[in-house]
């Protein structure tokens, strides 16, 4: 086993509240496509601001299309081995928390207590109404945009709206809290395919770098937090997860 993973495995060995901060490369290997990796959806998409979608019909129209264009992949995916072995890391008691910015629900399938994870950018089953602040299944929600083309709309309504955090839109609050003092209270933090350039939840695994804990970090390719890691293990997380924390 090479010296870096040898040296990783100790510190997760060493560790009894470990924190694994997730991103969009966690589930490539599930078959959802990333933002910004070499394929990914920032690469030949632009990303609409949540002032656009709220403000304009042709902002909703070109959000539910994203939407409805990667809504196939989203339904047709399953956990892979990188997100069982964080659920398999929380049967053994030394789990703090699982923060992820994934909407995907990946998590939750492979295994992930509800008490144990933390969906900062929200939750991709579901949208909400921007009026009555109902949620409804996001099925339901495509189904009627891929019907008319047009965006989709609550019984009150009001304009449903994906229940994911945009570029633009505000953060829930009480998910950041709780991610923060993860961040705090752990003595190892864990990223995970994630560039860790989105604020405010790159800052997640750094707050707990910053008050002395160790930081080990799992991606394909650069980050924006290479220089602060501990260790940086660059490879497949589903490879190297199950070698780490197994
Ligand atoms: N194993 C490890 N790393 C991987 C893998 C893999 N199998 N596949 C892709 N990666 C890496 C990519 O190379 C990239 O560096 O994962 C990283 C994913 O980074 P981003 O695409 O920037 O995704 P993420 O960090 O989750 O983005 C943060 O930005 O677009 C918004 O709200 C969206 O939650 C998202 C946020």
């Amino acid at each position: 086993m090479p010296d870096d993973i040898q040296k990783a495995r100790e510190l997760v060995g060493n560790a009894g509240r470990i924190l694994v901060f997730t991103g969009a490369g966690v589930s490539t290997g599930s078959g959802i496509p990333d933002f910004r990796g070499p394929d990914g959806a920032w690469t030949h998409r632009e990303p609409v601001l949540y002032q656009d979608f709220v403000n304009s019909t042709r902002a909703k129209v070109e959000y539910w299309r994203y939407k409805a264009d990667t809504f196939p992949a989203f339904l047709a995916a399953a956990p892979n081995a990188a997100h069982r072995a964080i659920a398999a890391l929380e049967k053994t008691g030394r789990l703090l928390k699982v923060v992820t910015q994934n909407i995907d629900n990946l998590h939750r399938a492979a295994g992930t207590g509800p008490d144990r994870l933390v969906e900062l950018h929200g939750s991709g089953l579901y949208a909400e109404c921007l009026e009555c602040l109902n949620w409804v299944s996001m099925e339901t929600a495509i189904k009627s945009f891929n019907t008319d083309g047009a965006p989709p709309q609550c019984a009150c309504g009001g304009w449903l709206k994906p229940a994911v955090v945009m570029f633009g839109e505000p953060m829930e609050k009480e998910s950041l809290m709780k991610a923060f003092k993860a961040a705090e209270s752990c003595d190892l933090a864990i990223a995970v395919g994630s560039s860790l350039s989105v604020e405010p939840a790159a800052s997640v695994p750094l707050a707990a770098k910053a008050i002395g804990k160790p930081y080990i970090i799992v991606n394909q390719g650069p980050t924006a937090h290479d220089k602060a890691a501990d260790i940086k293990l660059d490879g497949d997380a589903c490879e190297l997860l199950p070698l780490l924390l197994g």
